[in-house]
């Protein structure tokens, strides 16, 4: 390392192409006038450990990885923080010095931190919370809102196994309801969140009831495109106040852009508006 080389870092996905991320980052490298390149890296799965390897080599200073990497990228990393290591899982990756990986997961602070920003007096401890899903994303949500002192968590998901087994990681704040009464997850809770796929562009909609939702809950939807999804109209229809997806994306990539190119970047209206045009 010469130490005058300009940081480089990217996502690491297959496919990777619809990320926004790219945007995101190159966004704030531009406004805040700072040397440093991202980009979209397409790696398949049976290559990423050489590709690890070889990144900080290249003049890579860190990574954030998509799916289908999480996890094999946790698993390769030499050390991680303690939320990567409860949740077996990094969206973000450091390369230190001598060119070994530290394993972050930010996913769930990204989630946090946009409920806090966009509903100041969200309290998560007011009543319970409901998740509807338990695919990759579900993970990360259900820990966040138990760090974030959550009573009472429902989970319900279409494939009865996979909220059981998830459910199994988290103790007993967390019970699972049967998708087929989905609807009493939602009773008296004060926060809901969406973390399946309907409702995505081209899916099919979210179409179960919040009726039983505390007055005044908070509900928010992982799905960003679109902005405004079935799930947060629904919530709304029952008095619920929600948060769009979009912020959680951007937050989670707070951290790695601070630590890859040495600023704390800042979540604005204008990089909404930056993400959103791509
Ligand atoms: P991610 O990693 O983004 O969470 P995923 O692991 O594929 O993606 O999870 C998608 C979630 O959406 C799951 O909870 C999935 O339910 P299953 O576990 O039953 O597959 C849920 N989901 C997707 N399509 C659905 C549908 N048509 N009805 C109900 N749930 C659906």
């Amino acid at each position: 390392m010469t130490g005058t080389r300009v940081p480089l870092a990217g996502v690491i996905g297959h496919p990777v192409a619809h990320s926004k991320s790219p945007r995101l980052h190159g966004y704030w490298l531009r406004t805040l006038g700072l040397p440093g390149h991202y980009v979209p890296l397409d790696v398949d799965p049976a290559d990423l450990e050489q590709v690890l390897r070889a990144l900080p080599k290249a003049g890579f200073v860190g990574a954030n990885v998509t799916i289908p990497h999480k996890e094999a990228a946790f698993a390769l990393a030499k050390d991680a923080s303690e939320t990567a290591a409860r949740l077996g899982a990094a969206n973000t990756l450091i390369f230190q010095p001598d060119g070994s990986v530290y394993a972050d997961n930010t996913d769930g602070y990204g989630f946090i931190t946009n409920l806090r920003q966009s509903a100041p007096d969200w309290d998560p401890a007011s009543g319970p919370a409901a998740v509807f899903g338990a695919g990759g994303a579900s993970r990360a949500v259900i820990d966040a809102l138990l760090q974030a002192g959550v009573p009472e968590l429902r989970l319900t998901n279409r494939t009865a196994d996979r909220a059981n087994a998830l459910a199994a990681q988290f103790g007993p704040r967390v019970s699972v309801i049967d998708w087929q009464h989905a609807d009493r997850a939602a009773e008296e809770a004060t926060t809901l969140v969406n973390t399946t796929s309907l409702g995505m562009e081209g899916q099919p909609p979210f179409t179960l009831s919040l009726a039983g939702a505390a007055a005044n809950a908070l509900a928010t939807d992982i799905v960003y495109a679109p902005l405004d999804t079935p799930f947060l109209q629904e919530a709304r229809r029952n008095g619920a106040r929600t948060v769009d997806g979009l912020g959680m994306l951007l937050h989670q990539a707070v951290p790695g852009f601070r630590a890859w190119f040495g600023k704390q970047p800042e979540v604005t209206p204008a990089l909404r508006d930056a993400v959103l045009a791509s």
